[in-house]
């Protein structure tokens, strides 16, 4: 198609803030860049510092703005009050076609606010979600919540997610299920090739990640004291790249410092991440997207909550939602190192998060309704999904 056939290109605004938020945006902006349709701009708020910075390669062939808002312990209200400001700023402006948001982190709850008090539509990426406990992840569950009132095009990353917004009302001319873009990105990311594998031994490898707030404190050093624990069986190594924030810092380097079995170290960039995961045995953890990469790899998890947003990967066997108790927790890896039927049959379970086209998907979709007439939706059908969950009506049509 020629330049004048393409019309003027869509302004694509991509607003992130966090690292998973680079993981699962990545896919879109490489979709609208292989598109001749959308111009993106990507804008990076810094709620995170170097967890983002060292996410930003994913980002390399796209015009960027930055913002630096984070702080040391920075405290929810300030944080959004700064995120807000900021990006209203650039939304004025930019004046983009349409912003992006990813998710439910603080980023993304500012970003969908700011696009609508500046009248920009939003478009919400891995939307439905829900555990409906509203303190339970805190302050996520009222972050994607609110997110949804305010945005006009919802991507459910599975058939469960739209349900969850077609139960609040949310018009289902509006949802489109498409897969969880982060199986787009691991997928990417491991056909690169590229990663180092930090474990080092011949031991029985286990990956271990934990950071919501809702367990910072006491729960957080009493599962740290659980890990420590499984470590002294001593045919295990635990691997533990630990988070930024001085709050788990504090919680969990006190138990997880000076064993033997357990090696702590800095967040991993995405290709060493990718490669330690699919070298691991068993992953415990209460991150969102690992919880939906480590079934993609074949690798049981253990949910280290007391809920989950993500019920899909329990329900086909993949992940186990084990609590917060530290013997619940010793003894739910114990029976899956020490029972390989128990362990393969998790292994096997498969993958309900996706074919890794959901960027492609998504972009079609946005192509759909925002392209001069000729252009049409290119949708790739996923055979898990059904029918009138690929459906390309435009938005209100
Ligand atoms: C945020 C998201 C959470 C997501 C997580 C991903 C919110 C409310 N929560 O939680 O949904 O699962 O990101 O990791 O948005 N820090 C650094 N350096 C960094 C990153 C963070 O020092 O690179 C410090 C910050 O100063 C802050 C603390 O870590 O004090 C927590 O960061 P914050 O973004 O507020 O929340 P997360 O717990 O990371
Ligand atoms: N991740 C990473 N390096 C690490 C730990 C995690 O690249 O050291 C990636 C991981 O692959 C996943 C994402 O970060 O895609 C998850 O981020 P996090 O657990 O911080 O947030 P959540 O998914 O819980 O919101």
């Amino acid at each position: 198609m020629t330049a004048e056939l393409l019309g003027p290109p869509i302004h694509a605004m991509l607003v992130l803030g966090t690292r998973p938020e680079a993981i699962k945006l990545a896919p879109v902006v490489r979709a609208m860049n292989a598109s001749a349709l959308f111009e993106p701009l990507v804008v990076t708020t810094g709620q995170h510092r170097e967890m983002l910075h060292q996410m930003l390669d994913l980002f390399q062939a796209c015009d960027r703005i930055e913002l630096d808002v984070m702080r040391e312990r920075q405290q929810l209200s300030a944080l959004t009050a700064r995120l807000i400001d900021g990006l209203g700023e650039v939304i004025r402006e930019q004046q983009p076609d349409l912003v992006v948001v990813q998710g439910d982190t603080t980023t993304a709850l500012a970003g969908a606010l700011a696009a609508f008090y500046e009248r920009v539509p939003v478009a919400h990426v891995e939307a439905g979600l829900r555990t409906g406990m509203p303190n339970n992840p805190f302050p996520e569950e009222i972050n994607r919540r609110l997110i949804a009132r305010v945005a006009r095009w919802h991507f459910a990353p599975t058939a469960r997610a739209a349900e969850h917004l077609q139960a609040e009302g949310v018009a289902e001319s509006t949802i489109f299920t498409t897969g969880n873009t982060v199986i787009d990105n691991l997928l990417w990311v491991l056909s690169q090739g590229a990663g180092r594998n930090h474990f080092g031994t011949d031991l029985r490898h286990i990956l271990l990640t934990l950071h919501r707030r809702e367990n910072q404190g006491d729960t957080m050093c009493h599962m740290g004291s659980a890990i420590r624990r499984l470590a002294d069986r001593g045919d295990v190594e635990i691997v533990v790249p630990l988070h930024k924030s001085p709050a788990v810092r504090e919680a969990l380097l006190p138990e997880l410092t000076d064993h033997p079995n357990i090696r702590v170290v800095e967040p991993l960039d995405y290709m060493d991440f990718s490669a330690t995961l699919a070298a691991c045995d068993l992953v415990l953890t209460d991150s969102g997207g690992i919880q939906e990469e480590a079934p993609a790899l074949g690798k049981p998890t253990l949910v280290l909550r007391t809920t989950t947003e993500r019920p899909e990967a329990v329900e086909v066997g993949a992940a186990k939602l084990v609590g917060i108790e530290p013997d619940a927790i010793v003894d739910a890896a114990a029976a899956l190192l020490d029972d390989h039927a128990a362990y393969k049959r998790m292994a096997n379970a498969g993958n309900p998060f996706g074919d890794g086209h959901a960027g492609d998907r998504i972009v079609a979709q946005l192509a759909a309704d925002f392209g001069p007439a000729p252009v049409k939706a290119r949708v790739i059908p996923d055979p898990a999904l059904t029918r009138r969950q690929h459906r390309t009506t435009p938005v209100g049509g």
